[in-house]
């Protein structure tokens, strides 16, 4: 057994230490929202949070996990109200929607450590996020609309 956080819940799971947190969210947690791309680190789809920071979870074994603050996009907030869920619905950014969940964390990491991004600063945050659909131009529209959202004072 390994303890866990995740989403602000601490949980044992039964599986073998390398087995990759993308598995242990989906088949043993039936967390479903986080995606699987590539496998390899190379596409984005199955980023979440590890203490704040993106990172790929298809790479990353459960046995690295203990001590970790483990955020998915199902726990990112409540009903769907964190600032890029906002933006990503008012500029309706997906269009197949699969490497969506880990366009979001990708995003929400970005501005919890830069909340005022330049197209520059995005496009390098972003970079490891692929998108087969092409939204790169609403992904990019939505981060500034978040980032005026989480102004103090924004009319949201
Ligand atoms: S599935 Fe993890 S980066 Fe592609
Ligand atoms: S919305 Fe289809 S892959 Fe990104």
């Amino acid at each position: 057994m390994t303890k866990i956080t995740v989403n602000n819940q601490v949980i044992n799971v039964d599986a073998a230490a390398d087995t990759p947190l993308l598995w242990v969210l989906r088949d043993h947690l039936a967390m479903t929202g986080t995606k699987f791309g590539c496998g390899m680190a190379l596409c984005g789809a199955c980023t979440v949070h590890i203490d704040g920071v993106a990172t790929r979870s298809c790479v990353l074994p459960l046995s690295a996990l203990q001590g970790k603050s483990i955020t998915t996009i199902e726990g990112l907030s409540k009903n769907r109200g964190h600032a890029v869920q906002k933006a990503w619905m008012e500029i309706d950014v997906p269009q197949c929607g699969y490497c969506q969940s880990g366009q979001i964390m990708s995003a929400a990491a970005l501005l919890n450590s830069n909340p005022n991004p330049s197209d520059e600063d995005i496009d390098a945050a972003m970079s490891g996020n692929i998108c087969r659909c092409g939204t790169y131009p609403r992904i990019r529209k939505a981060i500034h609309r978040a980032a005026e959202l989480l102004k103090p004072g924004a009319q949201n």
